[in-house]
């Protein structure tokens, strides 16, 4: 029987005559809580203080090593041991101390790695310190320790990315000191026998001397502070990094004060929401249900979405039969497709030799029949209600008992589209975002009669395609575009009454939108807008202040945006230019409608855009379209480019507070009354304090 002491509940010593294992067993990824901290200090001190033991070699229990600090304590009072602490004691123990690396070693895992004195990895293993995406920066000595075996540059740049580095690519820069396969504890044992013959080296990381750069790190401030200007923790890294150089004890000083003041930023709070949400989308009874099995999929369309809808499968290995009507759509589909496919290649999400296996799970057909025998059809023809029921009915027939009849319509009612068959309960809607095969978001659109494992269903592909599923309830436009629809009417009316469209995108792009409503317009194309608004122009509200006169004559002309080389922006080679003959546009329109122009500060223009976009969305969930507000969120994070660190609309209200937003809402209401309405969930969180993120909790 093996020598094992229980430390505390998720810590453990076993004792193998000159060797010492300590076990790390936190499930589900062994996050550094309070208890994990406790235990392996308690564990090294005990350790060092019985001096028996020549060796202690740390591993974990499970499917990976150390996933990081354990993120649900951020933003509550510290509970001591601090990490950085803990590995202060690691690394000082007289005895050699070296750690076993598998799965991933993320964060406060990697920091405790580079605390031991040498790493043994596991193939198959990821190193990362993805602290940035949580708006924080590595704050257990990972700025410290990396640099001094990776080099500055090296350091920089995986902690500005926060990528995953293979084992290979750590072994080639010193993150690990040897590469092996085998089972954890078997792995443990072994090194430490090596630590004990002396072919295992180890050393205290602080004893080697990180290799001054100032260049790289003059560079990459210059780099952020033009790029990111308003981010926290990016320029935070920086100067922990440059720090690195000095002394350890110094710059773990530098480190944790810049790791403090990352934690009290919104910014943390809004990408820890992001982190979370992600999870919690899916995270809902009818999510987790048993779902169909789906081995080969029928894409109808071979536009841009139903080549990017297929290629996204392609991407995750399920065969794709695309049905076109004719030959030249069908050869422009395969032609996209094979585009998308070698973009992956060079984006290095697929490698090169499985490139052809890949594009040759593709079946291209005119015949609908051809659908006979696919588990799951997503049709993508353009938006026509009349040709997506007439596409329903041959379905309907054509398809096998029990196939899921899905359409990637963004706006259309999935619920006349399904009865158009005799099989509701197998229709769904699956929203892609373009390009399809890149955006994360899926809108899992469930309509009346949909069945529940074909809901489970599009939670599971969402899983397989790498997506964010979120469940959407049907309305015209669903949850963003429904959303959508109504906030960018503001940028319009911001435009008409005084800003210029590059005002009003430059102050969006202040607040952290990649792209601002305007060059966002351009690069979808204006016509697409056009048409929406023609569509609805007779069932406009009579009293609806219109939206559209400005960026109507724009298409009127033609200009459709990027395609068509102008639109509010001009589009030759280098940074687009505003578009002159748009200026005069907005003049003649105000003039038309006697508006004497108003000045709007930055400030002004995110305050209205944000509320009305906040609006929309409490009735969304007040009417139950979207389930919780973090629902909504993510819908903006993964498909509408809304700043991750801002947490998503639903999470930005709550730092504005619900009682601002009606008085915000009322003081526009003087000028608008229509547009300006105060959603009754608003009214009521503000008369009982409740908050979005109280929704989220109660759901
Ligand atoms: N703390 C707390 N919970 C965590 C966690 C963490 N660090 N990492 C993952 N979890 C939770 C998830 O929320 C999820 O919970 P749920 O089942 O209730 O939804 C569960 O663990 C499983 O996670 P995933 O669904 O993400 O599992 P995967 O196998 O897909 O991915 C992973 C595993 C790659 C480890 C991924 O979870 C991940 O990227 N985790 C976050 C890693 C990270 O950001 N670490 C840095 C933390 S900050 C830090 O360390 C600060 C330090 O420098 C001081």
């Amino acid at each position: 029987m093996p020598d094992i002491e229980q430390i505390n509940d998720q810590i453990s010593i076993e004792r193998q005559g000159d060797i010492a294992l300590i076990c790390i067993n936190n499930p589900p990824v062994n996050a550094s809580g309070q208890i994990v901290r406790q235990g392996l200090q308690d564990a090294v001190t005990r350790l060092n203080a019985e001096n028996t033991a020549r060796v202690i070699a740390i591993y974990a229990a499970g499917r990976t090593f150390v996933a990081g600090a354990d993120i649900t304590e951020f933003g509550k009072p510290p509970q001591p041991p601090a990490l950085p602490d803990v590995f202060n004691v690691m690394e000082a123990s007289t005895i050699p101390l070296i750690s076993v690396i598998h799965g991933t070693a993320l964060g406060g895992g990697l920091e405790l790695g580079l605390a031991t004195h040498a790493r043994v990895g596991i193939e198959g293993l990821r190193v990362g310190l993805p602290e940035i995406n949580l708006g924080l920066l590595p704050g257990a000595g990972g700025t410290q320790r990396l640099p001094r075996l990776t080099g500055i540059p090296f350091a920089l740049d995986m902690c500005l990315s926060g990528r995953q580095v293979g084992a290979k690519e750590a072994l080639e820069n010193g993150i690990i000191d040897l590469l092996v396969s085998g089972d954890p504890r078997d792995v443990a044992l072994t090194a430490a026998q090596q630590v004990l013959d002396g072919t295992l080296p180890t050393r205290r990381t602080s004893e080697v001397e990180t290799q001054p750069d100032d260049n790289a790190l003059a560079e990459t401030a210059a780099m952020l502070k033009a790029k990111q200007p308003h981010m926290f923790s990016p320029h935070k890294i920086v100067e922990a990094i440059a720090a690195s150089t000095g002394p350890l004890a110094d710059g773990l000083k530098v480190e944790r004060q810049a790791f403090i003041d990352s934690m009290n930023t919104p910014q943390r709070a809004g990408m820890i929401h992001a982190f979370f949400g992600e999870r919690a989308v899916s995270n809902i009874p009818e999510a987790k249900g048993p779902a169909r099995e789906i081995a080969k999929i029928g894409v109808i369309g071979g536009g841009t979405m139903g080549s990017g809808i297929a290629t996204s499968c392609l991407l995750a290995g399920i065969p794709v039969r695309l049905i076109e009507v004719a030959q030249d759509g069908l050869d422009r589909g395969i032609a996209t497709v094979t585009k998308n496919l070698d973009g992956a290649v060079s984006r290095g999400k697929l490698s090169p030799e499985k490139r052809d296996a890949t594009l040759a799970m593709l079946t291209p057909s005119l015949v609908m029949d051809d659908l006979a025998d696919v588990d799951l059809v997503i049709e993508a023809v353009f938006e026509n209600m009349d040709v997506k029921k007439d596409i329903f009915g041959k379905l309907n027939t054509i398809c096998k008992p029990g196939a899921i009849l899905a359409s990637n319509t963004s706006y259309l009612d999935v619920n006349e589209i399904a009865a158009a068959t005799t099989r509701a309960q197998d229709v769904i809607g699956l929203h892609f975002f373009s390009p399809a095969h890149v955006m994360r978001l899926l809108e899992i659109v469930v309509a009346d009669k949909t069945a529940p494992d074909v809901v489970a269903s599009g939670f599971a592909l969402a899983k397989r395609l790498k997506k964010v599923g979120v469940r959407a309830g049907v309305c015209d436009g669903f949850i963003g575009n429904r959303i959508l629809a109504h906030y960018s009417k503001t940028a319009s009316y911001l435009v008409l009454d005084g800003a210029t469209p590059q005002q009003v995108d430059a102050a969006l792009e202040g607040f952290g939108f990649a792209m601002g409503p305007h060059k966002v317009g351009d690069l979808a194309g204006l016509d697409i807008g056009w048409m929406t608004r023609k569509r609805k122009a007779e069932t406009r509200d009579p009293n609806e202040r219109y939206a559209g006169d400005v960026a109507d004559r724009i298409c009127e002309h033609g200009w459709f945006g990027r395609k068509t080389g102008q639109g509010y922006y001009i589009y030759n080679a280098g940074a687009p230019i505003p578009n002159p003959e748009v200026a005069n546009i907005i003049d003649a329109v105000r003039a038309e409608k006697g508006i004497t122009p108003r000045t709007f500060t930055d400030q002004d223009i995110i305050d209205r855009y944000m509320t009305a976009m906040i609006c929309e969305a409490a009735r969304v969930v007040e009417d139950g379209t979207a389930r919780r507000p973090v629902d909504v969120d993510m819908v903006f994070l993964f498909g509408y480019g809304f700043p991750r660190h801002r947490g998503g609309p639903l999470h930005y209200a709550d730092t504005i507070g619900a009682a601002e937003l009606l008085t915000r809402i009322k003081t526009y209401a003087v000028e608008d009354a229509n547009y300006w309405q105060a959603p009754a969930l608003l009214e009521k969180m503000a008369a009982d304090g409740t908050t979005f993120a109280d929704l989220n909790k109660g759901a």
